[in-house]
């Protein structure tokens, strides 16, 4: 997950990551005063409103710029630098939430990321995630990769959104009890005309690092807005077709 943030844009103009997240933290049971641990904190949002809901959160990021402002912005809240897939905490925690940063795991690294996860939970305590789901930003990723192929280059889609069944699987292997799941569709509104570009160029960053020439690369964008337009601009706004998964997971021991 070693992406470099544009930490200005996805603060300002991709703030509905975080506003949507809300909900997701209403899925955890732990009293107040219970310690909850923010895995892919971001700048910080949602780790606020989990201490402001009376929880002792602290939050984790891989990524410099953005616990850089989350730091700026909440100096009494303590961020930590490590990897999801590579972290320990000194004292495990009543739950894990996460919002919107598991598909950036690949596959492979899932389990790692889990056992991480269970080993800095308590016995029993609360594993509350959303991520993209099964389906996620299909109609994008298809037109992105019919674009990419006309240009003769490969398109190899950078993210993991797998189904409830498959992610079950991987949460019970892990030594977790799976007590919610749900996959549903979430069309999600982007800011200004050129909403669906900036989305693209700030989160589908690796298939277009192989190309060196700028203005192909806005070819490419161009193409692909043009051929979403009668799907995704309605009324003068982008949406992204997102599919959501949202889990809640106990560790077993
Ligand atoms: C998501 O939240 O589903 C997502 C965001 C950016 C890239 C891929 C997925």
């Amino acid at each position: 997950m070693n992406i470099k943030w544009d930490s200005g844009k996805y603060t300002s103009d991709f703030s509905f990551v975080h506003e949507y997240g809300n909900s997701v933290i209403e899925l955890i049971e732990a009293e107040k005063g219970a310690s909850v641990l923010d895995l892919g904190c971001g700048n910080g949002a949602l780790t606020k409103v989990l201490q402001d809901k009376g929880y002792c959160a602290k939050g984790l990021d891989a990524s410099p710029e953005l616990l850089t402002i989350a730091r700026g912005n909440y100096p009494h809240i303590e961020f930590i630098q490590a990897d999801a897939a590579d972290f320990s905490l000194e004292e495990p925690v009543d739950a894990v939430f996460s919002n919107a940063v598991l598909h950036w795991i690949d596959k492979a690294w899932q389990p790692r990321m889990l056992a991480c996860v269970h080993r800095a939970l308590k016995p029993g305590g609360e594993f509350v995630f959303e991520f993209g789901g099964h389906g996620n930003n299909r109609q994008i990723h298809t037109a992105l990769a019919e674009i990419f192929a006309a240009h003769e280059y490969p398109y190899q889609m950078p993210f993991y959104f797998p189904t409830i069944g498959e992610y079950a699987a991987l949460l019970e292997t892990a030594g977790f009890q799976v007590r919610y799941a749900v996959l549903f569709d979430r069309p999600t509104a982007l800011k200004g005309e050129d909403g669906l570009k900036d989305w693209i160029r700030l989160f589908v960053k690796t298939p277009f690092a192989v190309l060196q020439d700028e203005q192909e690369k806005e070819a490419i964008l161009a193409e692909t807005e043009k051929s979403l337009r009668g799907g995704l601009y309605q009324d003068g706004i982008w949406y992204a077709d997102y599919v959501r998964l949202r889990m809640k997971a106990v560790r077993l021991k």
